[in-house]
């Protein structure tokens, strides 16, 4: 098994001599060796579809013993390269040289449901979008947000109390689809309630099959519809909403225009709405479960958040405590380290390159693994295990690479709603973590299913026991 102390060292001098010596080592890597990148297909047309759906972090494990941290599988026909390392990381994602592509890479999955989002743009079209849509997530407006979540998550979390056989992780998608409507529409979709949702819901879970092809009657083709119910939803609120003061994103999204006075069409307000909750809602709903499955089974971290909302004292979580919440804020970067939502982040090769002495050939596509990363040992001590504190000041093992840890990628891409996740997650643990100890029955293992985006199998069945 190739040593994971390897890792480290290759490809290493990107991140640690910067771009002058990257050149250098460059024109070294173009006169010495082009090493073949190692690997195998899998079954014919297949490749290895059906094992990364079933569980794509046991086949990295299994490739990596193999291979190393740079190999190749196939999926569908399509040629994947995997770059298993925070020094691989930092090539994909900060692409220094311009190598890679988002929008060709997403595409794949993504093109008929989600068009034109923010991670299917590039380049220049890629900037000009991020800059437009980085108007709702302001401070003024993420405040705002905090404000309107507080008193709705304090009656939802009442009520889960009183459930017999309660269920976090469904139970969790419909507070924050509810929380989805609220900031992100601004409405409580009272009399669209059925047909928004369902379209939303069809959407997202179209997006997560392996045949996308309309058949009566698929997920693809309810998605698809979902699709166009969402369209027409969007596209008759619009001019009310450029004219309205309303605080949620939408309409934030409607009046955005840069300093020379340039706004979004009617069109990509659509787009970008779409993918917006699409990207917010799965990962958002994936880190709570898995922060709430940890604290169950941790109930020294439960008592230290707890400790903090005495402290901060009051019936409400405000956006100014926020950063006062810090037990909160550990939990949650620790559960994103050992259960990334996305446990990869794919981008298509638009030219030949090179990493290290491997040449990746123009078309390909590469991934990197943030599950992979989270678990390197030369980066995180004892990496398996449920440690918070790793991300304190006096520890801080996520600043050994600045491409250890991430959970919301890095460069032009990085996640535009990081701080309002985080808000979301610390506001439902405020109420949470006031009301019950969680727990689990003795013995009890959360079944993961990593991909697409990260679940618990079987719903989480979580135990609320009131405090007294
Ligand atoms: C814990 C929750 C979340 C996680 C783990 C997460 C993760 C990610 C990752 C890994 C990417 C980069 C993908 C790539 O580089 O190809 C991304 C992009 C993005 N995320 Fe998130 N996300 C979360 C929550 C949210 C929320 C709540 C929103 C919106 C309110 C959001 C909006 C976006 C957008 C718009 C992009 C595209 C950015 C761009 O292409 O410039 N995400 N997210």
């Amino acid at each position: 098994m190739p040593c994971r102390q390897a890792v480290l060292k290759c490809g290493g001098f990107g991140s640690i001599i910067g771009p002058a010596a990257i050149h250098f080592a460059r024109i070294c890597v173009m006169t010495s060796a082009v090493r073949a990148i190692p690997g195998e297909s899998g079954w014919p047309i297949i490749g290895h579809s059906l094992r990364y759906i079933k569980n794509c972090n046991q086949l990295y494990d299994e490739m990596y013993a193999k291979y190393g941290a740079v190999y190749y599988n196939d999926f569908l026909m399509i040629r994947n390269i995997h770059l298993f390392s925070p020094a691989g990381n930092e090539f994909v994602l900060l692409d220094r040289e311009g190598n890679f592509s988002s929008r060709l890479a997403w595409n794949i999955p993504l093109e008929k449901l989600f068009p034109n989002g923010l991670m299917l743009r590039d380049g220049e079209d890629h900037k000009f979008h991020r800059r437009l849509m980085a108007a709702p997530f302001k401070r003024a407006a993420l405040a705002a947000y905090v404000d309107a979540m507080n008193p709705d998550i304090d009656s939802v979390t009442t009520i889960w109390g009183r459930r017999a056989d309660f269920l976090f992780y469904p139970a969790i998608k419909q507070l924050t689809l509810g929380l989805a409507a609220k900031i992100f529409l601004g409405e409580t979709l009272a009399s669209d309630a059925d047909t928004v949702n369902q379209a939303f819901v069809d959407l997202v879970a179209a997006s997560l099959v392996l045949v996308r092809y309309p058949l009566p009657g698929t997920p693809y083709q309810r998605g698809l519809r979902g699709r166009r119910l969402l369209e027409t939803y969007f596209r008759a609120r619009i001019p009310g909403k450029r004219q309205s003061p309303d605080s949620d994103m939408f309409a934030e999204i409607c009046r955005a225009q840069t300093e020379s006075g340039e706004s979004f069409s009617a069109e990509d307000i659509v787009d970008h709405m779409i993918f917006l909750m699409m990207a917010a809602h799965d990962t958002t709903t994936s880190s709570l479960s898995s922060v709430c499955y940890a604290l169950a089974q941790n109930p020294e971290w439960q008592a230290r958040i707890r400790a903090d909302i005495d402290r901060l004292g009051g019936d409400r979580l405000h956006y100014d405590d926020m950063d006062e919440f810090t037990a909160a804020g550990l939990v949650l970067k620790e559960a994103l380290r050992l259960y990334p939502p996305l446990p990869t982040i794919p981008r298509a090769a638009v030219r030949d390159c090179h990493f290290d002495d491997y040449r990746i050939e123009k078309g390909s596509i590469v991934t990197v693994s943030p599950y992979f990363t989270h678990r390197l040992p030369e980066i995180w001590t004892r990496p398996d295990e449920f440690d918070p504190e790793r991300f304190g000041k006096a520890r801080a093992e996520h600043n050994r690479h600045r491409f250890a840890w991430i959970p919301f990628g890095g460069g032009a891409h990085k996640c535009l709603g990081l701080n309002f996740a985080e808000l979301q997650v610390k506001l439902v643990l405020f109420y949470l973590l006031r009301k019950y100890e969680l727990a689990v029955v003795p013995g009890y293992k959360m079944p993961y299913r990593p991909s697409p985006i990260g679940r618990p199998g079987d719903g989480l069945p979580l135990i609320l026991k009131p405090l007294s």
